[in-house]
């Protein structure tokens, strides 16, 4: 398979400013040394509790951290691959950038908040060809109506504002506005948290069907392991800046090797009739401030497994049968 992004030790650091002079007193460690590979074509879910980092990841793709947050360091590299070269997107200044843009595109949460509510949806979703194509007044219309089209959406939408629509619809909207400069990448930064779950499996089962038209590469913001569970090729759980466990969508839904993955897991009620004779992990006290990660494994605080030696070595991710896992304390065999 080829390889179309790879992110190698990617650091975000957000400086907390106090006292008097409001100057640097802290910083927040968003993304801690993370590593993974996108590949052409697929689906990779991001995982983890609220705070953990997976929003700053995609920020930190499209390269909108230095535009949100002043004093933001970010070093590590972001290469996207693309016609037979590399480019390093974490170097990129916002101008440098500008050719990037459009292959790579965000898909936000809220889709309520995400929409000019004075931009017509017309507007919204050509805004982005003025910008990264030549088109005529009357090719963007043409273009605008296709897209609708594509959403599942029609032409007639076209004229009306955001707010005359439903949030699945205004989701549908987010998505043509992404598909409008022809990306090879999307980020879907929680796409469906705030929509009734009725409509959730609408929006992703569009976004299937788009990714296999368009042939995009995805990767799939969420906490809810049971929404990129069907949508995943691999799944990534990230825990305080890093992932624990990258592996095989279904082989780490069903057989989580990580402890934090585990206890994840068991969060959440599944449909699988062996795993209700599992032991539910429950995770004990909060998510540690990414101001003062642990020492050590970061997730140690909280593990049901730690040992002596967890609050000093920080493990690396390693390959254990089918996927990788950054704790020493668990087994391969994904099938016991
Ligand atoms: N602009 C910022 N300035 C300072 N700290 C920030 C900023 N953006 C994020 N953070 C901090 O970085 C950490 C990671 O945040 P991020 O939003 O990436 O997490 P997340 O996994 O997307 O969470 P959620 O599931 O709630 O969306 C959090 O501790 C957050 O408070
Ligand atoms: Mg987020």
């Amino acid at each position: 398979m080829e390889k179309i992004l790879e992110v190698r030790d990617l650091r975000v650091r957000f400086p907390v400013f106090g006292g008097v002079l409001l100057r640097k007193i802290a910083e927040v460690k968003a993304v801690d040394g993370l590593s993974f590979d996108l590949f052409k074509g697929e689906t990779l879910g991001l995982v983890g509790e609220s705070g953990c980092g997976k929003s700053t990841v995609g920020r930190a793709i499209v390269n909108i951290l230095h535009a949100m947050s002043y004093g933001v360091e970010i070093s590590g590299e972001i290469l996207y691959h693309h016609a037979g070269k590399s480019v390093n997107l974490a170097s990129l200044s916002r101008s440098q950038m500008r050719p990037y843009r459009s292959a790579i595109q965000m898909i936000f949460q809220d889709p309520y908040s995400s929409l000019n509510p004075r931009m017509t949806v017309s507007q919204i979703v050509g805004e982005p060809l003025k910008i990264h194509a030549d088109y005529s007044a009357s090719e963007r219309r043409d273009k605008v109506v296709w897209l609708l089209e594509k959403v599942g959406l029609t032409g007639e939408h076209a004229a009306r504002y955001p707010h005359e629509f439903s949030g699945g619809q205004r989701q549908r909207i987010g998505i043509a506005r992404a598909l409008s400069t022809n990306p090879e990448i999307v980020i879907a930064d929680e796409p469906v948290s705030a929509l009734d779950v009725s409509i959730q499996a609408q929006v992703v089962n569009l976004m299937q069907d788009l990714q296999e038209e368009f042939n995009l590469s995805y990767i799939f913001i969420a906490h809810d392991l049971s929404v990129v569970r069907h949508i995943s090729d691999r799944i990534a759980v990230m825990y305080l800046g890093n992932i624990v466990e990258l592996g095989p969508g279904e082989s780490v839904y069903k057989h989580p090797l990580h402890p934090y993955s585990q206890a994840l897991l068991s969060a959440v009620p599944r449909p699988d009739p062996l795993a209700t004779h599992e032991e539910r992990i429950r995770l004990v006290g909060d998510v540690p401030n990414p101001i003062r990660k642990p020492s050590g494994c970061s997730f140690h605080t909280r593990c049901p497994i730690a040992r002596p030696s967890c609050s000093e070595e920080d493990p690396a991710l390693e390959m254990k049968g089918d996927r990788a896992v950054a704790c020493p304390w668990t087994d391969g065999n994904a099938d016991s």
